[in-house]
């Protein structure tokens, strides 16, 4: 699979096959995320693997779909508002290259983004200084959802003198 039939192939999975995903392959796929941009070589980055007990603490409203893999990435912490900016984005990056990386090889991600919520931040063991990124469930989907239509780009494009 190219890296075009890949970005615009890739799609927001909600429900998951039980059947496990082999976490060696899991590793690779973030090995491969890491190449993401990131400014000063900070990599702010961090992936927590969300055990049974983490789950059940969370009380998503499907279980994040039956996945049989759950990640939160989450962004290091920063000094400064700009920094802080960057490491958001450059994890964002990182982000869609996981999706990308497992959809390549047949694995369907979703996106959750209740890290926003303190109750979750405290679960996670995590400080307010770190921003949780996405919690993404990980597995065999149990159908592929329908592509959403993109709005024509040239509607985006602004021209400046
Ligand atoms: C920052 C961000 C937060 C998102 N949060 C959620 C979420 O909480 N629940 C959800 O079902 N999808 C979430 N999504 C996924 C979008 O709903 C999905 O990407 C969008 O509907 C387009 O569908 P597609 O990814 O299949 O093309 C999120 C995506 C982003 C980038």
């Amino acid at each position: 699979m190219d890296v075009i039939q890949a970005i615009t192939g890739r799609r927001n999975v909600k429900s998951f096959k039980p059947d496990p995903v082999d976490e060696q392959k899991i590793l690779s796929w973030l090995e491969t995320a890491s190449y993401a941009p990131n400014h000063r070589m900070t990599e702010p980055w961090e992936i927590h693997f969300l055990g049974a007990q983490t789950r059940e603490q969370i009380a998503h409203k499907n279980d994040f779909g039956g996945a049989p893999t759950v990640l939160a990435i989450v962004s290091t912490p920063a000094k400064s508002t700009v920094d802080r900016d960057e490491h958001l984005q450059a994890a964002t990056c990182f982000v869609q290259n996981f999706l990308l990386a497992a959809y390549a090889e047949g694995v369907g991600t979703g996106w959750a983004s209740i890290g926003w919520s303190p109750r979750v931040h405290e679960i996670l063991g995590l400080g307010p200084a770190h921003e949780i990124i996405a919690i993404l469930p990980v597995g065999y989907p149990t159908e592929w959802p329908e592509m959403k239509p993109r709005t024509e780009i040239s509607a985006k494009v602004h021209r400046l003198p």
